[in-house]
């Protein structure tokens, strides 16, 4: 049986993610930092599912994390390098904690991530590694600038590793999801930033089962098939 490591299990994406890969035969290990929410998503997920309280932005916690998913399950055949966080707000503002939170979860928990299941990928010669970017790496809007930056940097660490990994038959993914219904949103203070944002993105926003089925999609690929970028956006989102 094949094993996945989703990282923002917790809720949102993650979560949809963790419960369909189950569903399609994976064993999965979900990491966040919400404990509570892992242990109950376990609980009911059964047999196939563990956790590992991450904070991603650790590089000691993202090496323990990939071996507690080895002692588990034998293997990591997946990285789904999902956890991400947007305070976004204006330059102007000067929140500067927000900014170095989201380079530290956004970009360096994907390197750190990817830097702990490598070597083992490499040395079996498979795996693959999916890393949720966002469809504001290509498209910015005022607020976005930090965000954006981390989104289009982990684009261009994602297409580099594919690039690196063609000769060792492991596959990278970048997913650009557009709006979709999750927690991410909650943590934006500036209210200048809601009201815009409430105004620019109103159309109707996809379910996180809907970037899930993406995921499922990407790995249903034979192994000489790589999904290198792939884009999922609501219909009504320009
Ligand atoms: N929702 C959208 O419209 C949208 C669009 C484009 C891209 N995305 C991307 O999709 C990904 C998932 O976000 P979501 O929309 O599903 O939002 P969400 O519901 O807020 O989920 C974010 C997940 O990341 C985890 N996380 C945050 N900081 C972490 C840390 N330091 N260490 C470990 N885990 C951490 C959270 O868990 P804990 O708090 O428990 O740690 C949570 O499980 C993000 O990378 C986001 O940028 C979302």
């Amino acid at each position: 049986m094949r094993t996945a490591i989703v990282t923002g299990a917790s809720s949102g994406i993650g979560e949809a993610t963790a419960r369909k890969l189950v569903e399609t035969g994976y064993n999965v290990m979900l990491a966040a930092r919400r404990k509570d929410r892992l242990e109950t998503i376990v609980e009911e997920l059964g047999e196939q599912a563990a956790f590992h309280a991450t904070d991603v932005s650790s590089r000691d916690d993202q090496d323990a994390l990939a071996a507690a998913t080895i002692k588990r399950f034998g293997q990591i055949d997946a990285l789904i390098c999902n956890a991400g966080i947007m305070p976004v707000s204006l330059i102007e503002k000067g929140d500067v904690e927000d900014w170095d939170r989201m380079i530290d979860v956004n970009l360096r928990g994907v390197l750190y991530g990817i830097n702990a299941v490598l070597p083992q990928m490499v040395e079996r010669k498979d795996g693959h590694i999916i890393i949720i970017s966002s469809i504001a790496a290509l498209q910015t809007f005022p607020s976005s600038a930090v965000y954006s930056a981390t989104k289009s940097g982990v684009r261009s660490m994602s297409d580099t590793l594919r690039k690196e990994m063609t000769a060792h038959g492991v596959r990278v993914t970048t997913i650009f999801p557009g709006g979709v219904k999750t927690e991410l949103g909650t943590s934006i203070k500036d209210q200048s930033v809601l009201e815009m944002m409430g105004g620019a993105f109103n159309f109707e926003f996809l379910e996180p089962e809907n970037l899930a089925d993406s995921v499922a999609y990407v790995l249903g690929q034979p192994p000489s098939v790589c999904v290198g970028e792939l884009m999922i956006r609501p219909t009504g989102q320009p």
